[in-house]
């Protein structure tokens, strides 16, 4: 039945890859884009150079194919808000990206003024300058962009399917539109409470669909041929959990990418909120039946051993930073914050910034190495913390995935730290999987969702060592080094 097509447009690079019909990759092509700091704390991407990224990754897999594509999926760096003209097709302004911080004063306003309740019980989400709400009201507010008949709206995938399709749809998918903070994931639309709040006008919205179904279909003169349906479209990280094959509550996933984002299946019906935690829409199927998942929004994890490589320059290369980290038994209390955006889950503070401490004569860098992989593990813990501590389903092991999960001694301070077993997917592009599985699903390549869990495999798994002590002393000390990164910027 052919071939599926997923588009990973991620936030430092865009990957393609092909998938055969047993959810196994036959070629790709990958090309990163520019990121853009014009002050400090802002992160800008040019929406065109992104879309040069795509067209030039599926060319390259679309000439290496002898079959033809059957469907495309997409997947996407979520909350970035791209602004374009519809008659043009031209972006606005530079898109501004999830990292950026420079709504931090308008959303701490908007807590102070007692918005907050109305946001965590209708988006799922909390005020924070992560998500694209304050980006776009800020592009509004400030003259940057005039709204008219022409003006849209929409996160990558929505910019994707736009320049796709040649013009023909402005759409999204529900896991897209719930990173917003505009979108009620109960009633699954544009919430106009939300809306008002932001002072954004409904008619620049795309038009919200299910995750698998068809979307639309390609245009002439793309680098893949015209009338390829595009049939799936997720947030990355929603993708991924599809791509773990995480479809029963309680099941969870974590990717260590440039952040690391842990979400569990929570099942159909929309939970409460939880302290220090996300809602958000896992993904809705073409019957419209929805999943949900809580997320714990990590925004530094793999970019911190970028820092070390480029800031640092005590690395290379990344792949340096695992050795490294084994050939010392400890960090002999160093701890690292990589608080380099603020922090996300479960703290939630975007004044806190990267902090080391702990420095004696006797640190080297192998020690930081070590905190840095430290730093990446406790995180994660503090968000599985945070999921216990809810009370409904504890997470019994968990599925990883992401570049810097190729370290076996980060799975396994991982495991030690949540005391439950970690699995390597076998397939390490989770992301991009879970995006073909929902085009391909939508499509009649795969029948639905066992065909995922049969594919599923892993290569690594790392069992908890059974003494818990250590692992909480670390954990201790871990979180007294977080209470010192917090609210520097502010002080
Ligand atoms: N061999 C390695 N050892 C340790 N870490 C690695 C290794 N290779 C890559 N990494 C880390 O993995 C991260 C990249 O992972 P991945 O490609 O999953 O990122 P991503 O978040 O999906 O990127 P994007 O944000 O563009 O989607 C980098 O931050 C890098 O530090
Ligand atoms: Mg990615």
């Amino acid at each position: 039945m052919g071939i599926v097509l997923a588009i990973d447009a991620g936030t430092t690079g865009v990957r393609s890859i092909a998938f055969d019909e047993s959810g196994l990759p036959l070629t790709s092509a990958y090309r990163e884009f520019p990121q853009y700091f014009p002050q400090p704390g802002w992160v800008e991407h040019d929406a065109n150079e992104i879309w040069d990224a795509v067209l030039a990754t599926m060319g390259e897999v679309s000439a290496a194919l002898d079959q033809p594509i059957a469907a495309i999926g997409i997947t996407d760096q979520r909350e970035t808000v791209v602004v374009w003209d519809k008659s043009t097709s031209q972006p606005l302004h530079r898109a501004i990206v999830w990292q950026d911080r420079r709504t931090t004063q308008r959303c701490n306003e908007l807590v102070e003024a007692g918005h907050l309740d109305l946001v965590r019980s209708t988006s799922g989400l909390v005020l924070d300058p992560y998500f694209s709400a304050s980006k776009l009201d800020w592009l509004i507010r400030n003259g940057h962009i005039t709204v008219d008949a022409n003006t849209a709206f929409g996160t990558v995938d929505s910019w994707l399917v736009w320049k796709l399709t040649g013009g023909a749809e402005h759409i999204t998918d529900t896991t897209n539109a719930s990173r917003t903070l505009l979108f009620d994931i109960d009633a699954l639309n544009w919430s106009d409470d939300l809306l008002d709040l932001f002072g954004v006008p409904k008619s620049i919205l795309p038009e919200v669909r299910p995750s698998s179904g068809r979307f639309g279909v390609t245009t002439t003169d793309l680098t893949v041929p015209a009338n390829i349906p595009i049939s799936g479209i997720a947030g990355d990280q929603q993708a991924a959990l599809f791509g773990q094959a995480c479809f029963n509550p309680g099941d969870a996933k974590n990717t260590y990418g440039t952040g690391s984002f842990i979400l569990m299946n929570v099942g159909s019906e929309m939970p409460d909120p939880v302290d220090g935690l996300l809602t958000t829409v896992g993904w809705t199927l073409a019957d419209g039946s929805t999943t949900y998942a809580m997320e714990g929004a990590v925004f530094v994890t793999g970019a911190a051993i970028q820092w070390l490589r480029d800031g640092l320059g005590i690395i290379d290369d990344a792949s340096e930073i695992g050795p490294m980290a084994a050939s010392v038994d400890s960090s002999d209390d160093v701890f690292m914050v990589p608080a380099f955006a603020g922090l996300g889950s479960p703290w939630w503070d975007p004044e806190a910034r990267g902090t080391i401490v702990g420095l004696t004569r006797g640190t080297t860098r192998n020690h930081l190495a070590r905190a840095t992989v430290e730093s990446m593990a406790l995180q994660t813990r503090d968000v599985i913390d945070a999921m216990a501590s809810a009370g409904g389903v504890d997470v019994e092991s968990l599925r990883v995935d992401g570049g810097a999960a190729v370290m076996d001694l980060l799975l396994q301070i991982q495991a030690d730290q949540i005391g439950v077993p970690v699995h390597r997917s076998a397939i390490t592009e989770t992301t991009a999987l879970g995006a073909a599985y929902l085009a391909g699903i939508a499509e009649g390549v795969w029948s639905g969702t066992s065909e995922v869990s049969d594919a599923w495999k892993s290569d690594f798994t790392a069992q908890p060592n059974a003494d818990r002590a250590d692992a909480d002393a670390l954990h201790q000390r871990w979180l007294e080094a977080v209470s010192r990164s917090r609210g520097w910027a502010a002080s």
